[in-house]
């Protein structure tokens, strides 16, 4: 993970690179081009900046509001919102990815829950069918205006039939997995991951505890049976999955039973219909600090009946992070395209850390099989 300090100034230069400068990093900036330089993603990796000479935190907040001043100064004149809405996006994910570093760091607790959560309700741990059939897959700028360049363009997919897991799964069915030997059988992990989790001896969820507590956030407490999983890797989800006589579904079979309503022949904007998420339909925003219980959010169900598809945990899937047909980079073009092709699987569907403005159906997240600090969680599916 980055230091706190570095996301801090990072947002801030983002912001600045992308609405004060024209996305023109060698035109001068508020930052000497020395210390700018800082805070590029690209040239300065993850592993080197905490050795780097970053702004102080009292500077990098002095900085962040200079900036925040000159882009509001400018907002009347602005005659695209796209990059706004970009940057916006750019910050919240910054704050998510905050919040791993911070249920990552040692010590006491720093944070308090500002959220109270729905409690769960007793909710069959079936799989639910999406028959075959064409639907649109992506979204269009006109629809989605805040959609990023990955997300575009909307378009016309054929999927065959298959079952998808009503709700995510929980820690109790974690915990079974665990107790029936699921690390120690390498036949049921890929050659990959089987190696990953000799190598990084992995034996439970991260955070988990031989004494079946966990710590959260400076907490060690208990661990709740009908809580989403959450810290696993990609290796770890195919693992449980293929225990389970499952798959992990693919992204395509995830944004359909997400967003079709086959009544209708249409895309939904969320899962629930065409309203702006509220506590009701869904765990976002990160106050809650923990996925909410399955059964939580019935009313956040999709077409199909599945439910806390949005909020919550990622949902792994299997496959890999390509463009759609039809791909064109957006403004800030190194976004995605230097991330196609690699090794990065897909995750869907935001977690309890996401701001509902930073997610959405059609909103797709990737990450190294083997990452499991951000909060991953698992849905299984089957072939019909
Ligand atoms: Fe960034």
């Amino acid at each position: 993970m980055s230091p706190l300090v570095w996301d801090l100034a990072h947002i801030s230069q983002q912001e600045e690179l992308w609405l004060v400068r024209g996305g023109d990093a060698t035109r001068p900036g508020l930052l000497p081009p020395g210390v700018d330089a800082l805070y590029d993603a690209f040239t300065q990796p993850r592993a080197i900046r905490p050795t780097l000479p970053l702004l102080p935190p009292v500077e990098a907040r002095r900085y962040g509001r200079e900036v925040r001043g000159r882009v509001l100064d400018g907002l009347d004149r602005a005659t695209d919102v796209f990059p706004y809405a970009m940057v916006v996006q750019h910050e919240e994910q910054h704050d998510e990815t905050m919040l791993a570093t911070i249920q990552l760091r040692a010590g006491g607790p720093v944070l308090a829950p500002t959220r109270a959560l729905p409690p769960g309700r007793p909710v069959p741990r079936d799989s639910v069918l999406v028959p075959a059939g064409e639907f649109v897959l992506g979204v269009d700028p006109l629809q989605e205006p805040r959609s990023l360049d990955n997300e575009r363009p909307a378009h016309v997919v054929d999927v065959p039939a298959f079952r998808i897991g009503r709700v995510p799964v929980t820690n109790a069915q974690w915990q079974a997995f665990v107790e029936a030997g699921g690390y120690t059988r390498p036949e049921l992990w890929s050659t990959r991951g089987w190696e990953h989790r000799r190598e990084a001896g992995l034996e439970r969820p991260m955070a988990w505890h031989e004494d079946g507590s966990r710590t959260r956030f400076g907490v060690v407490e208990e661990i709740p049976g009908d809580e989403p999983v959450q810290h696993v890797t990609h290796f770890e989800a195919e693992a449980f999955a293929r225990w389970s006589g499952a798959r992990l579904p693919t992204e395509v079979e995830w944004e359909k039973a997400c967003a079709w309503d086959p009544a209708a022949g249409r895309r939904r904007r969320w899962p629930w219909g065409e309203a702006a998420p509220t506590p009701d339909h869904a765990n976002l925003g990160g106050g809650a600090l923990r996925p909410a219980p399955v059964g939580a959010f019935p009313a956040g169900a999709s077409a199909y009946g599945v439910e806390q598809l949005v909020g919550d945990v990622w949902e792994w899937t299997s496959s890999g992070f390509e463009p759609w047909p039809g791909f064109s980079p957006m403004l800030y073009a190194q976004y995605s395209a230097p991330f196609f092709g690699g090794a990065y699987r897909v995750l869907r569907g935001g977690s309890w850390a996401t701001a509902a403005s930073t997610v959405r159906p059609s909103f797709r997240n990737w990450d190294h099989p083997f990452r499991r600090q951000i909060f991953t969680g698992v849905r299984l599916a089957w072939d019909a």
